[in-house]
């Protein structure tokens, strides 16, 4: 049976890993996050998450070399052999070139379309919790008991989710990662979704998109 590879792209706060987590439920292979995978490596203090956490609190990107390293070893593990949702990778020109040379080919790339001023109110209400990964929106998708996961523990914000760290996310986006929208169009892969509205409104559009049904 053929793999089912998909990528998640757009700006910060577009909802990438919303959707790729449903994704995940319904199609039932596994959300790959290079957001995740580095703030896992920082909690754990290895290496590789000190190294990353510079460049992340500062909006930058990480550099390419170290990212495209784990996810390569990432996609080798078992659980995705029947495929995988790809959610902040590729994220540069290198970066995405790289996947090819893996052999990845990408089913489709479903680029989230949303405004900066719906951005910026996402990222501003997120909480996240540091132990199982789940996020929550103060206003959107609140938790059941003020300031706790599900999981019992405390809610907290991402360092990133300053305004300052903010806005350089978007501009990295646009200076490094925009172009990938191009990139994916002309090889005939971009699926261009509207991301706003409620989460339940957004999948709808990318099961659509995908030809999924639920
Ligand atoms: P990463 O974790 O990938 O961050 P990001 O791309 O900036 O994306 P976010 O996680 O902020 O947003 P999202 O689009 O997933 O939105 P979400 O679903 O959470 O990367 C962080 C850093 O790691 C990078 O800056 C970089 O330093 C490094 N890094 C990662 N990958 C790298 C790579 N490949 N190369 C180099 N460096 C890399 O939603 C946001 C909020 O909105 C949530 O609160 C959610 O509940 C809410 N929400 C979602 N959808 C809706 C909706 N439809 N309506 C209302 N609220 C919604």
């Amino acid at each position: 049976m053929a793999k089912t590879q998909l990528m998640m792209l757009g700006p910060p706060g577009a909802g990438k890993g919303t959707q790729a987590k449903r994704l995940e439920d319904e199609l039932d292979i596994p959300q790959v996050s290079t957001g995740d995978m580095l703030r896992d490596a920082r909690r754990r203090e290895t290496e590789l998450g000190q190294e990353a956490a510079e460049y992340m609190d500062d909006g930058e990107l990480v550099p390419d070399d170290v990212v495209i390293g784990i996810v390569e070893e990432r996609l080798q593990q078992s659980d995705a052999d029947e495929g995988f949702i790809l959610d902040g990778f590729p994220r540069t020109r290198k970066q995405a070139e790289s996947l090819a040379d893996m052999g990845v080919e990408l089913e489709a790339v479903i680029k989230l379309q949303v405004s900066e001023d719906e951005i910026v109110r996402r990222l501003s209400g997120r909480l996240n919790c540091p132990e199982c990964g789940a996020a929550y929106h103060e206003e959107f998708d609140p938790p059941e008991r003020e300031g706790r996961c599900a999981c019992g523990s405390e809610l907290t914000r991402r360092e990133d989710d300053r305004p300052e760290a903010v806005r350089e996310r978007l501009e990295t986006y646009t200076d490094e990662t925009k172009p990938l929208v191009t990139f994916y169009r002309d090889r005939g892969m971009l699926l261009e979704i509207n991301g706003e509205g409620s989460p339940d409104d957004v999948a709808a559009r990318i099961q659509d998109a995908i030809g999924v049904s639920t």
